[in-house]
């Protein structure tokens, strides 16, 4: 399995992140897009960019986490991660540019990408941790059907109330999870 590239449809695909991106990753992860994310500020200058970048390929290399930049038509549209791959529970995250918003990228990012990790990686579920303020993210997920598994506040500063779905292989085995956790 690669993991380099992925194709989501005719105009989407994921690129592992490099540092060729790192002036419009910078330019577009802003105030406004951290505000559900676990992270007080965002980057004060591009070398914040590029170390966070450098370390994203570092854990690439060593299969702990993949994380992509996210292309329509070419052009730079956001980042997207799979997290913690070691635990066998990693976590998915995603951010889409405020320009490229409402069109429908990141829904089908999503449903792509849970299914591409849920195929090709060794890991019992995936989680989805959405804060639950964050209604548009909840809107990704929603023809989905999944359940939620656990809730949790996460954060020094900023605080998070968090609402963490989870997905699994089928749908199936997802309803037998939630029965055994009751
Ligand atoms: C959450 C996020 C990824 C959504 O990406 P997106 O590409 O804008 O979403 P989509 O265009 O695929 O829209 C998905 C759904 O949200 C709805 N939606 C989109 N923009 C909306 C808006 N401004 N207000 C309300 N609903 C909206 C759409 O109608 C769609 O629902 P539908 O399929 O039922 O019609 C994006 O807003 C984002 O990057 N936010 C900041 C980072 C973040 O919160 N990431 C998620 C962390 S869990």
């Amino acid at each position: 399995m690669s993991f380099e590239c992925v194709r989501i449809d005719g105009q989407i695909k994921l690129v592992s992140i490099c540092l060729n991106y790192a002036q419009e990753v910078f330019d577009t992860f802003d105030k406004d897009i951290i505000e559900f994310l676990p992270l007080d500020e965002p980057p004060q200058n591009i070398d914040e960019t590029i170390s966070f970048i450098n370390s994203s390929m570092e854990q690439g290399r060593k299969g702990t986490d993949y994380v992509w930049t996210i292309l329509h038509n070419e052009e730079f549209a956001g980042c997207c991660g799979i997290h913690s791959i070691q635990t066998k529970q990693p976590h998915f995250g995603l951010w889409i540019r405020k320009e490229m918003q409402g069109k429908g990228l990141g829904k089908k990012v999503v449903h792509h990408m849970l299914a591409w990790g849920i195929e090709n990686l060794d890991v019992e579920y995936i989680k989805y941790p959405v804060d639950n303020r964050n209604k548009r993210s909840t809107q990704l997920i929603r023809d989905l059907g999944l359940s939620i598994h656990d809730t949790y506040e996460i954060g020094t500063g900023k605080k998070l109330q968090v609402d963490e779905y989870r997905y699994y292989k089928s749908k199936s085995s997802s309803s037998m999870k939630q029965n055994k956790d009751r």
